[in-house]
């Protein structure tokens, strides 16, 4: 007799799009940094649905709010107001200094909207020719067609040209040449402060003040993509304001709505005048559900929620360090706070990554060859450690 995992994994392969290669465990609940597998086996979640759950599983004051906002009122669209999206907008024009927001649905879609607001900001002053986007290499910015011609990766792209014109790769690593890209024709520049599906790359400050230098000689916007590296990831509300960078537009996504999928668009005021009624929207964005979690995590970020990730991302960090000092096979420690990567060998990764999950720990891979860590902005010491451990067990294997 097939069991419940079996059944589950076999109507999937009869009914969905083969699109995802899934690690073949089923998972039915969660609590803090554990997630738990049909037959109830906990596992150490270090990747917490790739930066998502980011006050863990079942996180008791966000079911309480989810469950009280579906029974009082769940979407309106956006015809009419409702108590929330404001609110929402001025705590994160408090923490980021761009005082406006869109809300949507998911990174890719604000990704999308902050290449039309920089379009349409050039458009309104007049300037209706300045529509290049100079992005970078090992960049990810989203599958959709916007985010798509912006993201890296030439096999993720080269089924679906032709893509948005005008797009030009810079090499993060290559000061001059992002000099040379951005002229009076770019529109904006997009980046992540720390590149996360390329394997977790931070941006040189060589690079950042590159990327400042351009964009005050040619006044070209910049988009931050804090998609994955923002909002408390490394201990900071976003980590452009930690390299110094000053951002026209940001995206953000992954871990606002701690599970509850929302996507924001932040911007300055400069970038808002430039956009009229019409000009972009969306049904479900920025919902009561979606803006009700978002509070809730900023509320947990705000209250002791970045600090924790401070300390939690130092110990990970040292941990990782000495990890690379016994098993050679390690050959670069990056990231900040609880966004970490461990380089290596493809062959070596895909190793580490599955004898972790035969140990019961889920971590996966950036870019082939780097093993990637984003647990719960929660996650505890013990858990830092017992995650530490089975890693050094699997290197050691
Ligand atoms: C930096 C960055 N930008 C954009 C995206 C796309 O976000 P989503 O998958 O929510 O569309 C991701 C997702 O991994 C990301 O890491």
């Amino acid at each position: 007799m097939a069991t419940e995992e079996q059944d589950i994994q076999a109507v999937e392969a009869e009914h969905l799009l083969q699109v995802y290669k899934r690690v073949p465990i089923v998972l039915t609940r969660g609590k803090g940094s554990y997630v738990y597998d049909t037959e109830d086996r906990p596992y150490l979640d270090f990747l917490s649905g790739i930066g998502v759950a980011s006050l863990g599983h079942a996180h008791p004051g966000l079911a309480a709010a989810v469950a009280d906002q579906a029974r009082t009122l769940l979407h309106t669209s956006n015809l009419y107001y409702h108590p929330f999206q404001g609110q929402l907008g001025r705590r994160l024009a408090a923490l980021s200094g761009l005082p406006r927001a869109f809300f949507c649905n998911s990174g890719a879609e604000a990704v999308e909207g902050c290449l039309k607001f920089a379009r349409r900001y050039w458009h309104t002053r007049g300037e209706t020719a300045r529509t290049r986007i100079v992005a970078l290499e090992r960049s990810f910015h989203g599958r959709t067609f916007g985010a798509l011609s912006t993201t890296w990766e030439p096999r993720y792209r080269a089924p679906f040209e032709p893509l948005l014109e005008g797009v030009a790769f810079v090499s993060p690593t290559d000061p001059d040449a992002l000099d040379t890209a951005v002229g009076s024709d770019v529109a904006a520049i997009i980046l992540e402060p720390i590149q996360g599906e390329g394997g977790v790359w931070p941006l040189s400050p060589e690079f950042v003040a590159a990327v400042t230098a351009a964009c005050e000689r040619t006044g070209t916007l910049l988009i931050a993509d804090e998609i994955q590296c923002g909002l408390g990831r490394t201990g900071a509300p976003f980590h452009s304001a930690t390299v110094g960078l000053h951002p026209d537009l940001m995206a953000l996504g992954k871990a606002l709505g701690a599970g509850v999928p929302i996507g924001a668009i932040l911007m300055s005021q400069d970038v808002a005048d430039a956009i009229s009624p019409g000009d972009h929207g969306t049904t479900y964005g920025g919902n009561l559900l979606a803006c009700r979690a978002a509070l809730v995590f900023l509320d947990a970020m705000e209250h002791g929620g970045l600090d924790r990730v401070r300390v939690a991302g130092t110990r990970l960090a040292a941990g990782l360090r000495a990890l690379a000092t016994r098993h050679p096979v390690i050959t670069d420690v990056r990231g900040a706070g609880l966004m970490r990567g461990l380089e290596m060998t493809v062959e070596a990764a895909t190793r580490v990554v599955d004898g972790a999950l035969a140990h019961r720990l889920l971590v996966n891979r950036a870019a082939g060859r780097v093993v990637r860590m984003l647990p719960p902005l929660t996650v505890s010491d013990e858990e830092i450690d017992e995650g530490l451990q089975i890693l050094d067990a699997v290197l050691g294997e």
